[in-house]
């Protein structure tokens, strides 16, 4: 049986550690949330992120906008959080309304407040091989969870299914800058278990249920970033969790894997923010 990457306890380590630097800050660092719309889902996370923020002492404030709003209104407030000396980390939630194009968007970003890392400024340093502002949240999250189960990445091969900016092609940059082989598989791979076989390493973030053991090598490890509600709610991973877990040696759970290492990333890279404000 896989041992289980627990993101949720490794979550609550780093929050331990965040508590204590954040009684060391004189000045609490600032997190400011846009929301576009009422997605259920959406509404979830941001409410999830500014109490979680919260709890470890740092300021949060969340500002939503019917999924009408025009777009200047969005980057005109996106302005004035760029300026405000109180605002440490911004974040607009994704995905955004059709109407509005979300590159413009990301792009008017301050780098140094993104807390994502998803402006050109931080991707093309991700991409570069320099050092970013910070690293996107879910990414980050992942490579937390494999250092923290010291799972070796040079020289192995991974398979990233999914190409998004959020996730899938960061992640694959991190996985190379740390020396792994690194194969992006997505929705116009053919013979997907042909490749994913051959993997020491497979992380899934496509958001269907795709992954089956007979996809899958011996002991290989398996981190599942999907996550949503089948046909009868019930939260779920790409990943057939019951089978692939016999035959893996290290299987991340949905919930309680990426998940929780995407908010606990979330909550580093906002006080990283401020600790590089500090250094300015
Ligand atoms: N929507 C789903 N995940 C994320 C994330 O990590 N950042 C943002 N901004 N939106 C998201």
């Amino acid at each position: 049986m896989a041992i289980i990457l627990d993101g949720k306890n490794l979550r609550d380590k780093i929050f331990e550690n965040l508590k204590q630097r954040l009684n060391n800050m004189s000045e609490k660092p600032t997190l400011a949330v846009i929301l576009v719309g009422d997605d259920p889902a959406s509404q979830i996370y941001v409410k999830n992120k500014k109490k979680t923020a919260e709890n470890l002492g740092i300021n949060s404030i969340v500002i939503n906008y019917p999924s009408d709003i025009p777009e200047n209104v969005l980057l005109d407030k996106i302005k004035e959080l760029n300026n405000d000396n109180k605002i440490t980390a911004i974040l607009v939630q994704l995905p955004l309304p059709k109407h509005i194009d979300k590159f413009r968007i990301i792009d008017s970003i301050s780098p140094e407040k993104d807390v994502d890392g998803l402006t050109p400024y931080n991707s093309g340093k991700l991409f570069s091989g320099e050092e970013p502002y910070v690293y996107p949240c879910t990414p980050k999250g992942i490579l937390l969870l494999l250092d923290e189960y010291n799972i070796e990445l040079e020289g192995k091969h991974v398979v990233v299914i999914g190409r998004s900016n959020l996730v899938g092609k960061p992640v694959a940059q991190m996985l190379l800058n740390r020396n792994a082989t690194v194969t992006m598989c997505h929705s116009h791979t053919k013979n997907l278990s042909d490749i994913t076989k051959t993997a020491d390493i497979v992380v899934s973030a496509v958001g269907k249920n795709i992954i089956g053991e007979k996809m899958l090598k011996s002991d290989c490890v398996v981190v599942d970033v999907g996550i949503f509600k089948d046909i009868n709610g019930k939260i779920c991973g790409d990943v057939d969790f019951a089978s692939a877990s016999k035959i893996a040696a290290y299987i991340s759970p949905v919930p309680g894997g990426v998940g929780p290492m995407t908010i606990a990333s979330l909550m580093l890279n906002t006080v990283e923010l401020a600790d590089s404000k500090r250094l300015r």
